[in-house]
């Protein structure tokens, strides 16, 4: 496949619209690049493992675009999703004298994307971004949509921006080299499109998982576009999270206390959120919302995507109050009261408070050591 056949998805911000591309080949092909923003200089943001294997591909067609292709290699991880890797961004920006039209390229997953976004949303107040998302998560999820941040030692994500990029351009080759971890990360964020807005997407991803977890291109290709339609759609009603878009965080608020509670980096951020979404689950059982044979059936396939479905413990004394705390810092609490993501079974999601004693039987029920 290349840019002729690829799939395109618009996600609509009416003049700060653009299309997602999703096939094969895109990365290294200049016509992906087309229409761009035009500039003097183009700055490729990508990491230590990516840079390697896609940065030379990548310098190579937007070399056809702009008269300078500069690329800042960073380190590896989520820990380093701070302000000072932050600020080496404005620091190559600044010493290379780039000026406000420059347009930069996140190569990378999400850690490389939201901070490459953030850049792009302060650098002399705002210059334009690409994403071109290298994993199966950032394809379906991080790349789309605008949130840009970087993580505070007191929780994630806490220092950020709405700001959307001018392109995404998810080209699933890259997806080959991708360790099988990092796949099944990828894939939490693709399950949890079922049970919030499509059951179809879940029957169809309960029959197809031996291709995905096999990277069959077709099944990749058919979850890709799926799961950025969806995302499309709910955060083109709801940019910047007053309502609907809470929902896109199903599983997130356990799977962050995880993330925090382990010390970030130790948890992928997708298994957080699988392990997330079989607490929410459970939760939303508890709420009378779903019945046993759902909780079940969800916590089947995550575990089939070769993900966490035991939480782990953070506190040995009191590990209930430990993820309590945690929660409490989740960007969605409101004056201390957590609100949770539950579902109804149905493909429907809804944002709701529950009683601190029924999230405790929760987290008792789901977690050990490990
Ligand atoms: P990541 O960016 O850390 O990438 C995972 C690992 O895979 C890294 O080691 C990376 O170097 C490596 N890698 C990436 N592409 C590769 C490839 N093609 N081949 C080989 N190795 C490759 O993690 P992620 O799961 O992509 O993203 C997680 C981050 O995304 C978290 O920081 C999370 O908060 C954020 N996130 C943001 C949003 C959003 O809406 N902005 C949504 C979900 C997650
Ligand atoms: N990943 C959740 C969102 O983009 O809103």
């Amino acid at each position: 496949m290349n840019t002729d056949e690829c799939h395109r998805v618009r996600i609509d911000f009416g003049s700060r619209s653009y299309p997602i591309l999703i096939g094969a080949g895109l990365l290294g092909d200049p016509r992906s690049y087309a229409d761009l923003p035009l500039a003097q200089t183009a700055l490729i943001v990508s990491n230590v493992t990516i840079a390697p294997l896609y940065a030379q591909a990548l310098q190579r067609a937007l070399a056809a675009h702009y008269p300078r292709v500069l690329l800042l290699t960073l380190p590896d991880g989520e820990a380093h999703k701070d302000w000072p890797h932050l600020q080496f961004i404005f620091d190559c920006l600044l010493e290379h004298g780039c000026d406000r039209r420059t347009v930069l390229f996140a190569l990378g997953g999400g850690v490389v994307g939201d901070m490459t976004g953030f850049a792009a949303a302060s650098y002399m107040r705002g210059v334009p971004f690409v994403q071109v998302p290298t994993t199966l998560l950032a394809q379906v999820d991080s790349s789309v949509g605008g949130k840009t941040a970087i993580n505070h030692r007191l929780g994630k994500n806490m220092i950020g921006a709405f700001y959307q990029p001018v392109r995404v351009i998810c080209d699933l080759d890259v997806l080959r080299s991708l360790p099988e971890a990092e796949l099944s990360a990828g894939l939490a964020e693709v399950i949890k499109y079922g049970p919030i807005a499509d059951m179809a997407l879940l029957d169809w991803i309960e029959s197809h998982l031996p291709d995905l977890l096999d990277r069959r291109p077709n099944a990749l290709a058919h979850v890709v576009r799926r799961s950025c339609e969806i995302k499309a759609s709910v955060v083109g009603s709801d940019e910047r999270e007053t309502g609907v878009r809470a929902i896109l965080n199903f599983g997130h608020t356990f799977g962050h206390a995880i993330e925090a509670g382990m010390g970030y980096g130790a948890w992928l951020h997708g298994q957080a959120v699988g392990c997330g979404m079989v607490m929410a689950t459970l939760l939303s059982h508890k709420l009378g919302l779903v019945d046993a044979a759902c909780y079940e059936r969800l916590r089947g396939l995550i575990g089939a995507a070769r993900l966490p479905v035991v939480g782990p413990v953070l506190d040995a004394d009191d590990n209930a109050g430990r993820y309590l705390d945690l929660m409490r810092m989740d960007k969605k609490s409101e004056a201390g009261e957590i609100k949770f993501v539950v579902i109804d079974g149905a493909g429907r999601a809804l944002v709701r408070s529950a009683p601190d004693a029924l999230v405790r039987e929760v987290i008792n029920a789901s977690c050990r050591e490990h």
